[in-house]
């Protein structure tokens, strides 16, 4: 009788523990169909592509996506479904909206952000429109940052793994994190033009983000209710997404500290800005001389003089002069500003201002042989003799005249 007793109790217990298994798993395979499709349609994508794409698959699978029932044509469409094969269209991309259907608030964050315009910037500067006879450096060169972060989610996370870019220490429990202490931000915000990675992970907060987590990229730049809502820092925003911005430092910092470091930084913008106008002076003067001819690879401003700037100046179809202004604000300017917004001394100093007066040297210097050698030729008739441009015409069937300034 005792003996009886164990063994339904024990009975009941197995079929309670299995039961809730099989619920458990129940749940997390429920699947959550699109409209326009079936759960047969949906479960014949996925074995498919587990033959064609078994390791896409597998990453899937091992996401929070696959785990949560999140299947591939809730993010890749039905649209195949129409003609009755499984040749999809669109795996190239997955539209911001797709994602926002189920992610609503990072979707009404990164809507706010300056990055959905980036596509704007890059495809009206005149190095762009110098590269339109090299599609394939536009693409590699330009959209692969801008059109990719202003068009998707999958600039900063990967399509199919959802570990998330944050450094592991500053992961709540249960989530599956990167390690990535630059959050992901570290493709596109690097280099010579634009060195916050490099700026960042040769500063004193790299070194405490490698311990505690924070301050990362993250921390700084975004705003505290939307951790996808990037503060902006141009145009109308400026005033207003600056003081945000600095205000993320009080979580840490005291006031005076912070105004203290806001105070250097501003001035060595003030200070950069002050070389790079000195040395636009320099060679606007040899157009005003007549010295030198704008050049068709710096576009002309509203009073008609070339830019000599981010937005119209390139590093070809320029004369020597301007392509050392080119490096002068796009590079040495640029990493100077940057490394001190982000407390990187040796980018401030050395790879910085060090580098602005060697190129405002130089442009200095170049302008009195300009000047010189145009004495010489008015005195002596000898014209140096230039090498014919690489030819733009020839490879577009277009005027590089008609590059405009819109
Ligand atoms: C959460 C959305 C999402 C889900 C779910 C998803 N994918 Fe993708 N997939 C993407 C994104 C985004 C890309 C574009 C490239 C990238 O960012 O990785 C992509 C690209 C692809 C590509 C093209 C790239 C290549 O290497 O050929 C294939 C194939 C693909 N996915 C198959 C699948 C399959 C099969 C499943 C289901 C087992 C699936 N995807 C589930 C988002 C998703
Ligand atoms: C059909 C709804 C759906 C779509 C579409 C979808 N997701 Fe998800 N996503 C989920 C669910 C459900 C989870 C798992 C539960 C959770 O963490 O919210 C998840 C989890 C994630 C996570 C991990 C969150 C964490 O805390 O670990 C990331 C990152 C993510 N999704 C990004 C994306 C991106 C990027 C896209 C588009 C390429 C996308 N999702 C499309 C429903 C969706
Ligand atoms: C490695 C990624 C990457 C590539 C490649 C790239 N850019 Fe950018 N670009 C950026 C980033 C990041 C910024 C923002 C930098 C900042 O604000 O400090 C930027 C800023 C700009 C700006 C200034 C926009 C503004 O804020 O006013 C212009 C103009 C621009 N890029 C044009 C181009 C053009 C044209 C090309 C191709 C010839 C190109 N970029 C290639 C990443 C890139
Ligand atoms: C500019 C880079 C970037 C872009 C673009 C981006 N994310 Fe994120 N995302 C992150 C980072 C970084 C985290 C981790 C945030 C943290 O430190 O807590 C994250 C976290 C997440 C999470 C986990 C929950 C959360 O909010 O912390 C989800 C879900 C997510 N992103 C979805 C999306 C969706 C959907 C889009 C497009 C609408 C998107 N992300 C675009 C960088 C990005
Ligand atoms: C400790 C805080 C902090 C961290 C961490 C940080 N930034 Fe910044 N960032 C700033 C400050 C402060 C500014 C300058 C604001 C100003 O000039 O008023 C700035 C400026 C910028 C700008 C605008 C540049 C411009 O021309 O005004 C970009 C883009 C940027 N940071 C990207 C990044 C990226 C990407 C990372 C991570 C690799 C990063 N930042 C890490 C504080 C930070
Ligand atoms: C795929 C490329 C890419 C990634 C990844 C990326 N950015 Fe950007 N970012 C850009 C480009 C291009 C611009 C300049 C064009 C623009 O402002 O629209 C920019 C501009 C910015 C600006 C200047 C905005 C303003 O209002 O002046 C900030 C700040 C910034 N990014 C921060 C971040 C942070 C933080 C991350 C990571 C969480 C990140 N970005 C990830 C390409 C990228
Ligand atoms: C998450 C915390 C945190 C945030 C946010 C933060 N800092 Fe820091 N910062 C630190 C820590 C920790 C140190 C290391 C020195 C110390 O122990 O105080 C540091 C160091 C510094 C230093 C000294 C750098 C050096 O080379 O010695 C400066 C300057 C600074 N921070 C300015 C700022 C500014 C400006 C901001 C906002 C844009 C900011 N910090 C945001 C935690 C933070």
């Amino acid at each position: 009788m005792k003996f009886k007793v164990n063994y339904i109790l024990w009975f009941v217990v197995a079929v309670l523990v299995i039961g809730g298994i099989a619920l458990v798993s129940l749940s997390r395979q429920n699947m959550v169909i699109p409209t326009g499709a079936t759960k047969a349609q949906a479960k014949e994508f996925e074995e498919k592509y587990k033959e064609l794409t078994p390791l896409k698959y597998e990453l899937w699978k091992e996401s929070a996506h696959g785990q949560n029932g999140v299947t591939c044509i809730n993010c890749h469409g039905t649209e195949g479904f129409k003609e009755g094969d499984l040749a999809y269209a669109n795996f190239s991309k997955v539209d911001p909206e797709t994602c926002g259907s189920c992610h609503e608030k990072e979707y009404e964050g990164w809507k706010e952000t300056r990055h959905v315009k980036a596509v704007d910037f890059s495809q009206k500067n005149v190095r762009f429109k110098l590269l339109d006879a090299y599609p394939a450096m536009q693409n590699q060169g330009c959209d692969a940052c801008h059109t990719k972060v202003a068009e998707t989610c999958t600039s900063c996370h990967q399509g199919h793994t959802t570990a998330l870019p944050k450094p592991e220490e500053a992961a709540h429990e249960g989530e599956v994190v990167t390690d990535n202490i630059t959050n992901g931000c570290e493709n596109c915000h690097m280099g010579p033009d634009h060195p916050q990675r490099e700026a960042y992970e040769s500063s004193v907060h790299h070194q405490v983000a490698q311990a505690t987590g924070e301050p990362t990229c993250v921390t700084c730049h975004t705003d505290p209710e939307n951790n996808h809502y990037i503060i902006q820092l141009k145009g109308e925003h400026e005033e207003e997404g600056r003081e945000k911005l600095w205000n993320n430092c009080l979580q840490c910092h005291t006031e005076e500290y912070v105004e203290d470091a806001r105070r250097n930084v501003n001035a060595i913008k003030k200070e950069s800005n002050r070389i790079v106008a000195e040395a636009k002076k320099i060679i606007v003067g040899l157009y005003e001389d007549g010295i030198l001819e704008p050049s068709p690879g710096s576009l002309l401003d509203e009073n008609g003089v070339p830019m000599l700037n981010a937005k119209g100046t390139s590093y070809s179809h320029v004369s020597h002069i301007e392509n050392l202004m080119f490096e002068l604000f796009k590079y040495a300017q640029a990493t100077t500003i940057k490394g001190a917004q982000h407390f990187a001394p040796d980018y401030a100093h050395w790879h910085g201002l060090a580098d602005l007066w060697n190129k405002y040297l130089a442009i200095k210097r170049e302008a009195e042989r300009l000047r010189m050698e145009a004495g010489l030729e008015a005195e002596t008739g000898v014209a140096i003799e230039e090498y014919p441009m690489h030819k733009y015409e020839k490879e577009t069937g277009n005027e590089l005249q008609t590059l405009s300034n819109k």
